[in-house]
C-alpha cells in the first residue's frame, strides 16, 4: 500500500498505539523487545549511553498499558537518523512500526530536515519490505558495514515531498486524451 495512505487509513488488524517519550522506567520491556529481534542486541548501558547525548531520542508504542515497540533516532542537522526501530513479534502486522516511523515522517519540512536515513542489514528482508511500504528506497550499498559478521548494509531514505495539486498532475494526461482522438 501507498505510503500516503498508510498513515490515514485504518486496516481491519491494525492496534491504535500512543506514542511517547522513552524514560529509564521503559528500559525493561525495551531491552526484553531489543533482545527478541536482534542477534547483536542493545544493553542498557547501550541505549542510556545513546540517549544521553542531546540530539539521540527514543520513543515508545504503548498499548493497553504495555510498550510493544519503540524507536531510537539521532536529529542531525538535515536529517534525521534512524537508529533502530523494532516491534514485539506478537505485535507485528498490526501497524505499529507504521506509526512509530509515520511520526518521524510528520517531523519533516520543520527546521530544514528533509529525509530520514537508515542502515539494514541485507539479510534483513522484513525491515526492507516494511520500509519500502512507508515510502523509503534504497540508494546504497554499504559494504561490511556490520562488525564482527562483516554483513553489508542497505542505505534507506524516506525523503520528504511536498504534493503538486490534483488538477495540475492530471491536467497533462487530459490535455493528451484530448489530442489523441
Ligand atoms: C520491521 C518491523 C519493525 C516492522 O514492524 P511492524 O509493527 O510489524 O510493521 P507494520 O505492521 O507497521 O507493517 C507495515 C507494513 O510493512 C510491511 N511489512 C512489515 N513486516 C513485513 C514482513 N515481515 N514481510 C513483508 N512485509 C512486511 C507490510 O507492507 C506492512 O503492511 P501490511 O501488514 O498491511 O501488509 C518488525 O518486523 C520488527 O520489529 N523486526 C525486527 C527488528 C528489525 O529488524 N527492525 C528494523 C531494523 S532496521
Amino acid at each position: 500500500m501507498n505510503s500516503l495512505f498508510r498513515t490515514s487509513v485504518t486496516r481491519e488488524n491494525e492496534i491504535k498505539v500512543s506514542i511517547r517519550w522513552m524514560s529509564r522506567r521503559d528500559m525493561k520491556e525495551v531491552l526484553e523487545i531489543e533482545s527478541e529481534c536482534f542477534e547483536f542486541a542493545w544493553n542498557e548501558e547501550d541505549f542510556m549511553q545513546c540517549l544521553r547525548q542531546r540530539n539521540c531520542i527514543g520513543m515508545v508504542a504503548e498499548y493497553q498499558g504495555r510498550v510493544v515497540g519503540y524507536m531510537i533516532y539521532e536529529l542531525q542537522k538535515t536529517k534525521i537518523h534512524l537508529l533502530n526501530v523494532a516491534t514485539l513479534s506478537k505485535f507485528r502486522r498490526k501497524g505499529v512500526g507504521a506509526q512509530l516511523v509515520a511520526k518521524l515522517i510528520a517531523k519533516l519540512g520543520n527546521q530544514r530536515r528533509s529525509r530520514i536515513t537508515l542502515e539494514v542489514r541485507e539479510t534483513n528482508l522484513p525491515a526492507q519490505l516494511f520500509l519500502r511500504s512507508l515510502g523509503f528506497l534504497a540508494i546504497d550499498i554499504l559494504h561490511g558495514f556490520y562488525e564482527g559478521t562483516n554483513e553489508d548494509a542497505y542505505q534507506m531514505v524516506y525523503r520528504y515531498q511536498t504534493f503538486e495539486p490534483i488538477q495540475q498532475v492530471f491536467q497533462p494526461i487530459c490535455m493528451a486524451e484530448v489530442v489523441g482522438r
